[in-house]
């Protein structure tokens, strides 16, 4: 489907600048979530019907990301995808992550602290510097939620692998508007509530079979099993032997609003969206006098932001005097004006 066409599916509220917070969903999300809640409200159907939206979701996740769903675990938050990995790590293993990592990427290996394991933070600029061979992980955001950094990947994997280490990445404010291969790195786990469009509680992550090998699934219950359907009860162990064996259960109404909204990013194509994204961040930009980006997202120092922003009715993030804001499929030129206007009026 068309870009052009595609952006029909969405009716925002004019102002909403906080992708990075989370996505709107499309028509046909928000409708699947709808029929589905009609039906447990009154218990119409039976719930296996349900779960096909996870199964749906992984093939096409994998797909956005270039890798097989059968390296694709499912889950409902960052964090906990990425526990295993962490527990894995040796003792007295060192983590390299960037100073301003959103913490769901670092208190996963900062947890680890009683075996040894040792985090250093660093400049995001200076992390593939950081790289050396007393490195066993490095684990960065491929979009830096704070302001929109785009991490150098293909670098950072280079100086990794130069030093045996393993690689982690966030790439939760990336996947949906940042095409990238997935299968360069180890592990990247993606949260689908922003970029992706689905409702809170799912989340994907890719896993390399070499590194499957090393975690053990701490959190497997009756769906990482290898026919979950006739695994209720009983002993023995019997885990599926792909990336499944890592599945938490799946928050079913989640699942059912990332299905469409996967699939419709999918038909559209990543690499159209980064260009809409970026070309209206960098609109934004402009018309705050600052250079061009290469991000959806942007952080810009306006004095008295937040309140010129509330007065007008914009909904964008403000830290620290500084505006985050996030471009995404359904926002517009009007969107962006009307922001610009708030500021510099
Ligand atoms: C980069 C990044 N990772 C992860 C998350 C969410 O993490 P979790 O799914 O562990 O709550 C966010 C939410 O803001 C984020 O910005």
């Amino acid at each position: 489907m068309e870009l052009e066409q595609a952006r029909k599916l969405w009716q925002p509220q004019p102002g909403w600048l906080n992708t990075a917070s989370y996505g709107l969903p499309p028509e046909p999300a928000w409708a699947a979530v709808q029929e589905a809640l009609a039906d447990w409200r009154t218990g119409r159907t039976s719930w296996e019907g349900w779960d096909d939206a996870t199964r749906r979701s992984r093939a096409a996740f994998a797909g956005l990301v270039g890798v097989a769903p059968t390296d694709v675990t499912v889950g409902s938050t960052v964090s906990a995808l990425f526990a295993p990995v962490a527990a894995a790590l040796p003792a007295g293993a060192t983590v390299v992550v960037p100073e301003v990592e959103f913490t769901s990427n670092l208190f996963p290996w900062l947890a680890q602290a009683e075996r040894g394991v040792r985090v250093r933070t660093v400049p995001l600029d200076g992390l593939v510097d950081a790289i050396d061979a007393d490195t066993d992980l490095v684990a960065f955001s491929l979009v830096q939620s704070a302001d929109g950094a785009v991490a150098d990947y293909h670098r950072i994997v280079a100086a990794a692998r130069a030093h045996g280490a393993l690689v982690a990445v966030d790439a939760t404010q990336a996947c949906g508007w940042l095409p990238f291969d997935a299968g360069l790195a180890d592990v990247v786990a993606v949260g689908a509530y922003k970029w992706l469009m689905g409702p809170r509680g799912s989340a994907l992550a890719y896993l390399a079979p070499a590194l499957r090998e090393r975690l053990r699934p701490d959190g497997a219950g009756w769906y990482a099993a290898e026919d979950p359907f006739s695994s209720y009860y009983g002993p023995p162990l019997r885990l599926a032997a792909d990336a499944r064996r890592f599945d938490q259960s799946p928050a079913w109404f989640s699942w059912i609003g990332t299905a469409p909204a996967l699939e419709l990013l999918a038909e559209i194509g990543v690499p159209a969206v980064r260009e809409h994204d970026v070309r209206l961040a960098n609109r934004f930009l402009a018309g705050l006098g600052r250079p061009p980006g290469d991000s959806a997202i942007v952080a810009v120092e306006v004095p008295g932001a937040q309140e010129k922003l509330e007065r007008a009715g914009i909904r964008a993030a403000v830290r620290a005097g500084r505006v985050r804001a996030s471009f995404h499929l359904y926002t517009t030129d009007a969107d962006v004006d009307l922001a610009l206007d708030a500021l510099t009026g």
